[in-house]
């Protein structure tokens, strides 16, 4: 079957339209930024998809209750304090599965992650950059766990986790 999809936190789109490549019947994606909003329009419409992908402004906490397939978070979660409130509204609308990256909280990968990035906030307000947080990776699997969602795959990317998590 060829899933629907939501990317919450799409930016330029480069995610959504590789699954439509791979397959995905439609992708809806959303992203405070609106600059990267048309940027991902504009990737979608030159490779053909425009009937398949929407891109729109939105908040990735308030992402309505139309039920999708898979719900992707990639590289999101990190720019935002609100991680729980991102998750629960994915849960809401996820009928199969969550798919999402996170910096990895968790042994020596956190032991790393943590300081690089106070020292990159640091350097961030400097610069006029945005805040970003290396969440409880526990924290965010118990939530999935409770509401009923379980791992079915993980990867690690450098320091960064991976993991797609499948409704019971
Ligand atoms: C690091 S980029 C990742 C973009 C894309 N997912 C990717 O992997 O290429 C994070 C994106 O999340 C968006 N974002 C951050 N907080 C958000 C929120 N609360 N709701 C929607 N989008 C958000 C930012 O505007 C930014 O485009």
């Amino acid at each position: 079957m060829r899933p629907t999809v939501l990317e919450i936190g799409s930016g330029t789109g480069g995610v959504g339209v590789a699954l439509l490549e791979m397959g995905a019947s439609a992708v809806h994606g959303i992203d405070l930024s609106s600059a990267s909003v048309d940027v991902a329009r504009r990737r979608a419409a030159a490779a053909g998809f425009e009937a398949q992908a929407s891109f729109e402004v939105g908040e990735g906490t308030q992402v309505g209750d139309q039920s999708v397939d898979w719900v992707i978070m990639d590289r999101v979660l990190c720019c935002d304090r609100r991680a729980q409130e991102m998750l629960a509204a994915a849960m809401k609308v996820a009928a199969r599965r969550i798919a999402l990256s996170v910096p990895d909280s968790r042994g020596w990968r956190g032991l790393l992650n943590h300081p690089m990035w106070a020292a990159e906030n640091v350097w961030d307000r400097f610069r006029g950059g945005c805040r970003g947080y290396v969440h409880d990776l526990r924290r965010i699997e118990r939530t999935l766990v409770g509401g009923r969602f379980r791992q079915s795959g993980s990867v690690h990317v450098g320091l960064w986790h991976v993991g797609i998590y499948d409704r019971v």
